[in-house]
């Protein structure tokens, strides 16, 4: 087994390849003047089955591109068989028709992949579950939920917690995170009066004088979990904390978040975020690296890795 990193988190890559013992492929990813890229594989990886990492996170085009021409350079390399590691999977929330002549892009970016030469697709809490469907190759989407549910259990001293599903679409979610930390359930019923606002309209359960916490797939311009915050507030909320998968983090949402009432922001790496959340002590990032290796290994190995969520 080896690993390839592409250059959208290089952290999250090392980390993972130091929890696995493995040296990262020597690799030369460079871009031309005109912002082609360019990939040269230094070492043999013939018969290897290899492992490539890249979220699809922004600058998302150029990332899907380079790890589409990671995988090419892998698979005319003669490596035995290659899995793309997608920590974040960019495009996941156009995976339907939203209009009548509108793309599907989380399919086309699906079938890029496969045809590069992908065998295997390895990825944290997927936007849509169905997305899987858009692959003909296997595809692992690990969940977040029990190492949210551990760090909960682990740091949390307060009661009195309710866990809010910021939409009805994240009610699943939620109620696996409820059900594991023993809290109730609420749900807040959301509308997007257009593409990027949000719009609370009810909360539905009971949140007065109880500590919430909101779990997401995503915060990308910080509007849903500021809105969802500002309205749990209103309806009686003591603290509010907020767990998400993919801190996308758009434009001003981290100097959102720093003024807004939010108790506190947990997020993951799977986009790295070192730059944008430096100084801002309301965001706490755990690590997705153990959680990585770890189904990495199983794959390699051929064990379970539903056996790491049960
Ligand atoms: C929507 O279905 C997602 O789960 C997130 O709630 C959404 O993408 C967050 O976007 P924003 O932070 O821009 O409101």
């Amino acid at each position: 087994m080896k690993i390839l990193s592409g250059t959208s988190n290089p952290r999250l890559s090392k980390e993972i390849s130091k929890k696995l013992k493995l040296k990262l492929i020597n690799t030369n990813i460079k871009r031309f003047a005109d912002g082609e890229i360019y990939i040269e594989i230094n070492e043999n990886i013939r018969g290897n089955s290899v492992f490539v990492i890249q979220s699809t996170s922004t600058p998302a085009n150029d990332n899907i591109m380079e790890l589409l021409l990671c995988i090419d350079a892998l698979r005319r390399s003669s490596a035995k068989n290659i899995t793309a590691v997608i920590p974040y999977f960019g495009y996941a929330r156009q995976d339907r028709k939203v209009a009548p002549r509108t793309s599907i892009s989380a399919k086309v970016v699906s079938n890029l992949i496969t045809n590069a030469g992908a065998s295997r697709i390895v990825t944290v809490d997927l936007h849509a579950g169905q997305i899987q469907g858009f692959f003909d190759i296997p595809v692992d989407n690990l969940f977040t939920t029990p190492m949210f549910a551990r760090y909960i259990k682990k740091k949390f001293k307060i009661k009195n917690l309710v866990c809010v599903s910021p939409d009805v679409g994240g009610v699943q979610r939620t109620r696996g995170l409820a059900t594991k930390i023993k809290a109730d359930l609420a749900i807040i019923d959301k509308r997007r009066p257009e593409p990027g606002k949000s719009q609370v309209m009810n909360i539905i359960g009971d949140v007065k004088g109880k500590n919430c916490i909101i779990v997401d797939d995503i915060i990308d311009s910080g509007g849903t979990i500021i809105n969802a915050v500002e309205a749990l507030k209103k309806a009686g909320a003591i603290d509010v904390y907020v767990f998400i998968t993919h801190a996308v983090l758009s434009g001003e949402a981290a100097e959102k978040i720093k003024k807004s009432k939010i108790k506190k922001l947990i997020i993951t790496d799977t986009i790295d975020n070192s730059l944008k959340i430096k100084n801002n002590s309301k965001i706490e990032v755990i690590s997705i690296a153990p959680l990585m290796a770890e189904a990495i290994s199983r794959i390699s190995n051929s064990t379970s890795v539903s056996d790491l969520f049960n």
